[in-house]
């Protein structure tokens, strides 16, 4: 997929502010630091068009970015991260809300899950949630880059089985470093976005 125009429409702090144009869309979501930005970044090969941190905590609003005219990324504030007050949780939890329960133009959901480690509860909340809406979601196993072939099947499966993925649902091995994974996800966003 050669992606000629990448550009910011709006960091939204509410759905007053969604852009209007009625584009299909694709959100990301997954625990802050996991890469949900860096996905976007390699996905369109713009090296920081979404803004990456090494902290967690680095996106705090829904950000739109269009894409080649044709579809819309939303970048998203990441949860689990311990040090958030607790109005800030509900603030969050309001955003996600406002967002994946009444978006029309969302197509699906990238879940980005960290290669190296189990799926943690709030990672299966976040599966459920989003399923109970009845949406596709594409599980991205990254960071795939930081272990060693020899785990990997193992670590896919220990993801697909702890998440309990319906058949429908897809898990694509990522690494935002070296760019693996990502004609499969090219693929599979198509699919969505023309589906
Ligand atoms: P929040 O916005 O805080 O929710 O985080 P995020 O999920 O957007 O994570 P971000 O993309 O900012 O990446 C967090 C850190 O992980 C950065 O230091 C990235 O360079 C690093 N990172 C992301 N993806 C990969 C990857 O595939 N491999 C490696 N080695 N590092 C990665
Ligand atoms: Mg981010």
């Amino acid at each position: 997929m050669k992606v000629n125009q990448a550009e910011i429409i709006i960091s939204a702090a509410s759905k007053k502010q969604y852009p209007k144009e009625p584009l299909p869309e694709i959100a990301l979501a997954g625990r802050s630091n996991v890469g949900k930005s860096s996905f976007i970044n390699r996905m369109i090969q713009r090296k920081n068009l979404a803004r990456t941190s090494s902290k967690p905590g680095k996106t705090q609003t829904l950000n739109f970015y269009r894409i080649n005219e044709s579809f819309h990324f939303v970048d998203v504030p990441g949860y689990g991260y311990a040090k958030v007050s607790k109005k800030e949780r509900a603030k969050w939890g309001k955003m996600m809300e406002e967002y994946f329960a009444e978006r029309e133009q969302l197509r699906a959901t990238a879940l980005v899950i960290d290669s190296r480690h189990k799926p943690t509860e709030d990672d299966c909340l976040m599966y459920d949630y989003l399923k109970h809406f009845e949406l596709p979601v594409m599980v991205i196993a990254t960071k795939l880059d930081k272990i060693k072939k020899g785990q990997r099947n193992k670590q896919l499966k220990l993801i697909n089985e702890t998440l309990e993925m319906e058949d429908d649902d897809i898990l694509i091995p990522f690494s935002s470093e070296t760019g693996e994974g990502k004609e499969l996800a090219w693929t599979t966003m198509l699919k969505y976005l023309n589906g």
